[in-house]
């Protein structure tokens, strides 16, 4: 049976399964070179379908993620926003219909950002630009067309239930009882959902929510703070610990004003009239760093204490949480540390690009006529490498043709010669095998460095990320001296940079490029040898030259785009920045000089 997953919508992705094993899974923003794109994932599907060897005539069953998919937003990609954008559908949009002044059309607000490649779908089922019920119409219209296949061999999936599914068949803890949480901005009607899954069987929903409006009024503080709403709101999250408590407080009594746990959901000591202006109202005069503090303070109340609920109501401990709030690893640090917490798990692609997943999921497990899925249908995954590959010819010929500087040099290197540069304090940007499903580098498309050296991270912003000086790197610790390095008393599955720990004195030495400046914490990402053997021998190398069994270890990009896909992206990346080497399947590109 060969299901294809598709999802649509922010973070648009494709996923292929097939007799129930996850064969490939992408994101549409790698090769359209686009941050969180939106819109039908063409070039994903194409690239899953390759990576399982099947076309797409030969596929059984599509999954659509996501029933309720507003026009409006969809014919507007809201991805290529600017920050004044973001206030300007604030301002002309909201504003206007919160006061009852007027009721602007969202396509006319934002006529000069629709994207016209976008009116692919049968407009004349779309009633008007909140028709959600004929958008869906008009997707499964072009979903048949597209793949030839009849209305009932496509199914669709409501948008929480899929977040679920992704958490629940990825969790590595597959023997015991599991309690899923998903919160997000919101999808299909909600934006927070509890479940449960016992015995290994199907996930059993507890509760859903709609005033779960932590995503929310965490994305409209980063706006106030003058940052992108959706792609920045890790950036607040990072700049919190920064702030002076005192400041800290004066915004943490605004957000604590409103939003209330209420078993397990949510419920308001005073609803706000909307997420946005009412906030920003009672923000004003606040420094921005306590605002910062505040708004991620009342995040890890909330979510803990709903966590806490959770574990309470089902005596079950051992907890997942899935959705774009689950990318907020100080909230999910403190989770882990509740007493009432045996285990935290959090997916490599907690955001939406992982509904694709989670839709075929849904789909393998269902069963004709009968209400309850069957999970043996399924094999649970365990890694992340699931994107794209190339081989070592495909990158020979991209560096031949990459307009590489005069003076630059191409040689096959090993493990050793990478990891005699990495110890001699040079940066080596590495794209080899897969690439990693989810916003994070985990060392097949990753700048690596020494992460003994403080001033690296001054180098690596210099030559080519340009991140924002608050902002911490990461850092890849081989398995066996994960205990070394960072604080895990709990023994979580830190494989996927998802979760923040505190770091040992030995880590404050030989890590500290990897560690977040101010609090010292870091979100690690574990290597264990049976997924990752190359990226583990390099570290091993690394290790053997200095003892350190750890890279720092930040995403192969330049500023402001997407990480690379394959080999043609990696060799343009290295010619456009400062960067001097790359190790790009096992050739080696250096360039002469470490400017570009
Ligand atoms: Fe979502």
């Amino acid at each position: 049976m060969v299901i294809l997953g598709i999802h649509d919508g922010h973070g648009a992705s494709a996923a292929l399964l097939v007799d129930g094993r996850l064969v490939a899974a992408m994101s549409e923003d790698r090769p359209t070179r686009q941050s969180t794109r939106s819109g039908f994932p063409f070039q994903s599907v194409e690239r899953v379908l390759r990576q399982g060897g099947i076309t797409l005539r030969e596929v059984d069953h599509i999954a659509l993620a996501t029933r309720r998919l507003p026009p409006k937003y969809f014919f507007v990609p809201r991805e290529s926003f600017s920050i004044a954008d973001f206030w300007r559908e604030q301002t002309c949009y909201w504003q206007p219909r919160l006061n009852k002044t007027a009721s602007p059309a969202y396509l006319e607000v934002f006529h000069d950002r629709i994207d016209p490649a976008r009116r692919i779908y049968d407009e004349s089922l779309i009633a008007h630009e909140d028709d959600a019920e004929g958008m869906l119409k008009a997707r499964l219209k072009h979903l048949r067309e597209y793949s030839g296949l009849p209305a009932e061999r496509i199914s669709v999936h409501d948008h929480h239930t899929c977040h679920a599914w992704f958490a629940y068949m990825s969790h590595p803890g597959r023997d015991r009882d599991l309690l899923v949480f998903t919160t997000d901005g919101g999808g299909d009607g909600s934006n927070g959902t509890v479940w449960e899954g016992r015995n290994r069987g199907p996930l059993r929903l507890l509760h859903r929510d709609g005033r779960c409006n932590i995503g929310r009024i965490y994305r409209y503080a980063t706006l106030l703070l003058g940052m992108k709403q959706f792609e920045h709101a890790f950036k607040t999250m990072g700049l919190a610990p920064y702030a002076n408590e005192k400041y800290g407080r004066l915004a943490h009594a605004v957000y604590a004003s409103t939003l209330q746990n209420d078993g397990l959901g949510f419920t308001y000591a005073q609803e706000p009239a909307d997420h946005f202006f009412w906030f920003k109202e009672r923000l004003e005069g606040i420094r921005f760093d306590g605002i910062a503090w505040g708004v991620q303070k009342r995040t890890e109340e909330l979510l803990s204490q709903w966590v806490k609920n959770g574990v309470t109501a089902t005596g079950i401990p051992d907890v997942a949480i899935s959705g774009g709030v689950a990318m907020n690893i100080k909230a999910n640090k403190v989770i882990w540390e509740l007493p009432e917490v045996n285990s935290l798990f959090v997916p490599p692609a907690a955001g939406d690009e992982s509904i694709s997943v989670g839709a075929a999921c849904l789909a393998a497990a269902a069963q004709p006529g009968v209400a309850a899925e069957r999970v043996e249908n399924l094999q649970p995954f365990h890694t992340p490498y699931l994107g794209d590959d190339f081989s070592d010819r495909e990158a020979e010929q991209a560096i031949a043709a990459g307009g590489l500087p005069p003076g630059s040099t191409v040689r096959r290197a090993g493990a050793g010669e990478v990891a005699d540069l990495l110890a001699q304090g040079e940066v080596v940007a590495r794209c080899a095998g897969r690439w990693e499903f989810g916003p994070r580098a985990l060392g097949n498309r990753s700048i690596l460095a020494d992460p003994r050296d403080a001033g690296v991270v001054r180098q690596i912003n210099e030559i080519i990320k340009q991140r924002d000086f608050w902002m911490p790197f990461a850092s890849s610790v081989l398995a066996e001296r994960a205990e070394d390095y960072f604080v895990n008393p709990k023994g979580l599955d830190a494989g996927y940079m998802t979760l923040a720990f505190d770091s040992t004195p030995l880590g404050r030495r030989e890590m500290i490029s990897g560690l977040h400046p101010y609090d010292f914490t870091s979100r690690p990402h574990v290597v264990r040898q049976e997924v990752n053997p190359e990226y583990h021998a390099l570290i091993r190398a690394f290790e053997a030259r200095t003892s350190v069994g750890a890279l720092l270890n930040t995403s192969f990009n330049l500023h402001g785009e997407p990480m690379v896909a394959g080999p043609e992206d990696a060799v343009s990346t290295l010619v456009r920045s400062g960067l001097t080497h790359a190790w790009i399947g096992s050739w080696l590109v250096s360039k002469p000089c470490a400017t570009p």
